[in-house]
């Protein structure tokens, strides 16, 4: 007896085959004739496979008959051709083992439809319902495509710390780690906190980007990659921010500026083609159900070349497009949801990379252009802006240069001394190198449509909600 998937079921090569299935049934409808159609769902698939149950089953009135939504079982039995709309294959059982029901006047996943924020209360129940499973198995097909992609070209998959003392953006959005006890800390003679005798010797954080630590094993293996978790304990309750999200960053010795636009644009082709090619039926379910402007959002990216244009051209733009925004544009300020919109939605209708952002609004790290006006000082960042979304990726050169480093530094009231080490990779053998974070809820949204980034992430963490 061959354990199959549903999925693998549903396909015509199981024809004739004696299989086991187990699953949850969708629902249950009785024939007159005295036998059932159960359709059962197992995740591996958007589709269900229908089991015909006969009358005939041992257990066909004490149990079969009183399956409904929810509840679990074994199916034993062969796969056939089905005479059924849509599907291509059913199974005749010889058996049908129930391990569980889900009684009925209880369990919320019935007929009925129930929104998003509904359906996030039930974060232990969503992923059996059909978006869930397709939004699910989109971000793992994505997840596999990001490591085959880096792996491909060379890139050594590095792991950074979660752990960090180092606040990379400079954004003051760390979550503390700490042991200390909340109620009675030690204190220092002048009365603040004394966290040399917390846990590490020191303050410790979550960390918001593993750039830094990645920064040093680029400059040692030249192509790394690092993907985890990362925190930010921002305070926005948008559909486009999480305080816990996974984000995807490479970083590649002696690369510029236009190598690094260059990477980001084959990295996202490549994510969305992959899609394309194996994610037929869960794609036409959000382009039917969720968005139907999503397939021609992923075909612009993977036909289409995308847009470059600097920040100040794209202020220019900005001023002179005639629109009413609700934030005004000015250079030097940064550019707003609406405004990054308008550019990728409306003005160019595809992607764009923004480059060579003004120095004040962007983290330390970033390489100073040379060229600027003093009072209109640049540095080499990029943000990648993709229709529906925004800003999907960030990234920048950074700066080789120690004297220009340090006076940024400075600039930003950064405390030099806790950064020795990343100044230190200027001092020996310095080499120009960039990088870029992709933000993978980000990405799932782009791909699958879904308006709020609380429904691409299994458990989502907010201002507010750690529920789960
Ligand atoms: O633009 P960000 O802040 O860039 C960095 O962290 C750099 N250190 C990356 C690098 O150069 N290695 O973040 C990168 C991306 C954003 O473009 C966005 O897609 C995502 O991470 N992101 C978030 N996603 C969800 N929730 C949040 N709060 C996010 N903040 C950033
Ligand atoms: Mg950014």
């Amino acid at each position: 007896m061959n354990r199959l998937s549903v999925n693998a079921a549903r396909k015509n090569d199981a024809i004739g085959r004696e299989v086991r299935l187990s699953g949850w049934i969708r629902t249950r409808r009785d024939s007159k004739g005295g036998f059932s159609f159960l359709e059962i769902n197992d995740g591996s698939s958007l589709g269900n496979l229908q089991v015909i149950a006969d009358g005939e089953l041992r257990n066909y009135e004490s149990e079969i008959k009183h399956l409904s939504p929810g509840s679990s079982v074994t199916i034993e039995g062969e796969v056939k051709a089905s005479g059924g709309k849509g599907q291509a294959t059913e199974v005749h059982a010889a058996s049908v083992v129930v391990h569980g029901l889900a009684d009925p006047e209880r369990y919320p996943l019935q007929k009925k439809r129930h929104s998003f924020e509904k359906l996030r209360e039930w974060a232990h129940l969503r992923p059996r319902t059909n978006t869930f499973g397709a939004v699910m198995r989109i971000r793992n097909r994505i997840c596999r495509s990001i490591h085959e992609f880096f792996q491909d070209e060379e890139f050594v998959w590095i792991h950074t710390p979660i752990i960090t003392a180092s606040d990379c953006e400079g954004a003051g959005e760390m979550f503390r780690v700490s042991t200390l006890d909340l109620t009675n800390p030690p204190k220092t003679d002048n009365g603040n906190v004394d966290y040399a005798r917390d846990f590490f010797g020191r303050a410790a954080y979550l960390t918001v980007s593993g750039q830094l630590e990645g920064e040093i094993y680029a400059t040692a293996l030249s192509k790394i990659y690092t993907f985890g978790p990362t925190f930010r304990a921002e305070n926005s309750n948008t559909s486009r921010h999480l305080a816990e999200f996974w984000m995807v960053e490479p970083e590649v010795a002696f690369y510029e500026l236009a190598d690094n636009m260059a990477l980001a644009e084959r990295f996202l082709k490549r994510i969305v083609g992959d899609v394309l090619a194996d994610c037929g039926e869960d794609m036409d379910f959000f382009q039917q159900r969720i968005d139907d402007t999503t397939m021609d959002r992923l075909e612009k990216v993977s036909i289409g070349t995308f847009q470059h244009l600097t920040y100040t051209n794209a202020v220019e733009l900005l001023q002179t497009s005639g629109q009413d925004f609700e934030y005004p544009v000015a250079w030097g300020h940064d550019l707003q949801a609406e405004h990054e919109r308008y550019l990728t939605e409306r003005h160019f209708e595809s992607p764009v990379i923004l480059y060579d952002y003004p120095a004040t609004i962007k983290p330390f790290y970033m390489k100073v252009n040379d060229d600027a006006e003093p009072d209109r000082s640049t540095v080499r960042a990029m943000d990648v802006l993709t229709p529906g979304v925004g800003e999907i990726i960030g990234g920048s050169q950074r700066e080789d240069r120690l004297d220009v480093l340090e006076e940024r530094m400075r600039k930003q009231d950064l405390d030099l001394s806790e950064y020795w080490w990343y100044r230190e990779l200027r001092e020996f053998g310095t080499v120009p190198h960039s990088g870029f974070g992709l933000g993978l809820e980000r990405m799932v949204q782009f791909v699958t449509g879904m308006a709020n980034i609380r429904d691409v992430i299994p458990f989502p963490r907010t201002p507010g909600n750690a529920e789960f």
